[in-house]
């Protein structure tokens, strides 16, 4: 302080400590040389042609400052819980082990707790510095168990799996954005293209989960012989009409590669069900499967280039027949997606809302939006009665697949085929739907059918996966 304060009481919140002075901004420090000369906060003020609010309130800014950088007044301000005083008077946090060791935490309470930090922000990638930095607990505390922070990820369950982890390595060494961009561009012009449905009553004849040669052939006969008999104004193809798990996660014997065949089947088969009812709309909304099968031919993946030198070159709507069969494909989904969560997040978007009373989407997640509909993915028919002030009582169905139950790979067992026949009133909005299930014998509008023997699938085209696929 200069002379002339010398022997008056510091008035309170004048006097700023020299490890806070360190802190000063320049104008701080015309402050601080106003109040030392002139020894008030309204003299000072005055000299600098300032309210002398704005000057407590700077020095008060400045004590902050000072002290969010670990400045403390000895005897004044107390050390926090954590903190320490080092040498200089500054005070530190304490060292992580010595805040955060828990000695008796076992595997299940470290795993807990990067979980909960895991899901805080569950886009949030969890690095061993940020888990250090917002954890409770201490390295020492979980790497007695883990040893290297990926292992305790993995064990977690937070970590990619290794496929989804090669993936995203992948797309971002190779993926081109403008080409997929340019994909999302294509795609997204065949939403409404070959638009059909009309009228007070519409019929809409509705499968999901067809997985191209993985078909029973019994369901592909009763499906085409509904849109045959009923003639309905919609046919709704609810995504993954492909398998293709050439481009799947599992490995697959090369003996039974290829996927020129399934594209074929799929080609021949939206054939036959134009062919079967040439008046209806058909819509196409992009499962999982399409979604995966066009992020390999934007990357023109090694299996892709065999496909498409044996097909010369094809495009998206020759993939899906878009064009040839007038198909509108539905698929908001931005391809351009990095980790396997945006990919989830991106095909989640890809639903049908029929004349704002009926909603197919693809994923169960379709049945909170408030809408009568239905979903497939899950290969099992399920459903449930809602409830909403518009649609009034109401329900939603899951759908059983096309894909054939006897896989050797999988708990088909467990699965169901069937499809949905669904009939709007446009002007109520209100809806009643038609499930046919299909098993060993079907009923389709009243008619028994039964499986032909021809109509038990073979066991030997279902071996080439190991492990449980996704659906
Ligand atoms: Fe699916
Ligand atoms: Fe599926």
């Amino acid at each position: 302080m200069a002379a002339k304060n010398e022997g008056r009481p510091a008035r309170v919140g004048l006097d700023v400590p020299e490890g806070v002075r360190h802190f000063a901004t320049n104008r701080d420090r015309e402050i601080l040389a106003a109040i030392d000369e002139t020894g008030n906060a309204v003299a000072a003020a005055q000299k600098l042609g300032m309210a002398h609010q704005n000057v407590y309130r700077a020095l008060a800014n400045l004590r902050t400052r000072a002290e969010r950088a670990g400045w403390r007044e000895e005897g004044e301000l107390p050390v926090r819980p954590g903190e320490k005083r080092a040498e200089g008077g500054r005070v530190v946090p304490l060292s992580e082990d010595e805040r955060k060791f828990h000695e008796d935490w076992g595997p299940a309470e470290c795993i807990a707790e990067l979980r909960r930090i895991a899901e805080i922000d569950p886009d949030k990638v969890i690095s061993r510095n940020y888990f250090r930095v917002h954890s409770d607990i201490s390295e020492s505390t979980w790497n007695r168990y883990f040893g290297t922070f990926h292992e305790f990820k993995r064990q977690a369950g937070i970590v990619l799996s290794r496929h989804a982890h090669r993936l995203e390595r992948s797309i971002a060494k190779h993926a081109s954005v403008d080409i997929l961009k340019g994909f999302n561009d294509q795609k997204r012009q065949y939403a409404g293209r070959y638009l059909k449905a009309a009228g007070k009553h519409q019929t809409i004849l509705a499968a999901s989960d067809i997985h191209d040669e993985e078909c029973d052939p019994f369901f592909r006969r009763l499906f085409l012989e509904a849109a045959r008999r009923a003639q309905p104004d919609r046919i709704v193809l609810g995504g993954d009409i492909y398998d293709l798990p050439e481009f799947g996660k599992y490995g697959v014997d090369p003996r039974e590669w290829n996927p020129v065949r399934r594209i074929r089947w799929v080609l021949a088969f939206i054939a036959d069900l134009r062919a079967a009812a040439p008046n209806a709309q058909i819509d196409l909304v992009e499962g999982n499967h399409e979604y995966r099968l066009l992020r390999h031919l934007s990357e023109a993946t090694p299996a892709l280039k065999v496909v498409l030198s044996d097909l010369h070159g094809m495009t998206i709507p020759g993939l899906l027949g878009l064009d040839a069969y007038e198909v509108n494909y539905i698929a908001p989904a931005d391809l351009r997606a990095f980790s396997e969560r945006d990919i989830q997040r991106e095909v989640s978007q890809n639903f049908l809302l029929i004349e704002d009373a009926l909603l197919c989407h693809h994923f169960p997640k379709g049945r909170e939006m408030g809408v009568p509909g239905w979903n497939g993915h899950h290969h099992r028919h399920l459903v449930w009665t809602q409830y909403s002030p518009t649609f009034g009582a109401f329900e939603w169905h899951q759908l059983g697949c096309g894909h054939v139950r006897r896989a050797s790979y999988t708990d088909g067992r467990f699965w169901t085929n069937g499809f949905l026949i669904a009939h709007l009133n446009t002007a109520t909005k209100r809806s009643t739907f038609e499930y046919v299930e299909i098993g060993d014998h079907a009923v389709l509008g009243g008619e028994f059918y039964e499986r032909r023997p021809d109509e038990w699938p073979g066991p030997e085209a279902h071996v080439h996966r190991k492990e449980q696929p996704d659906a």
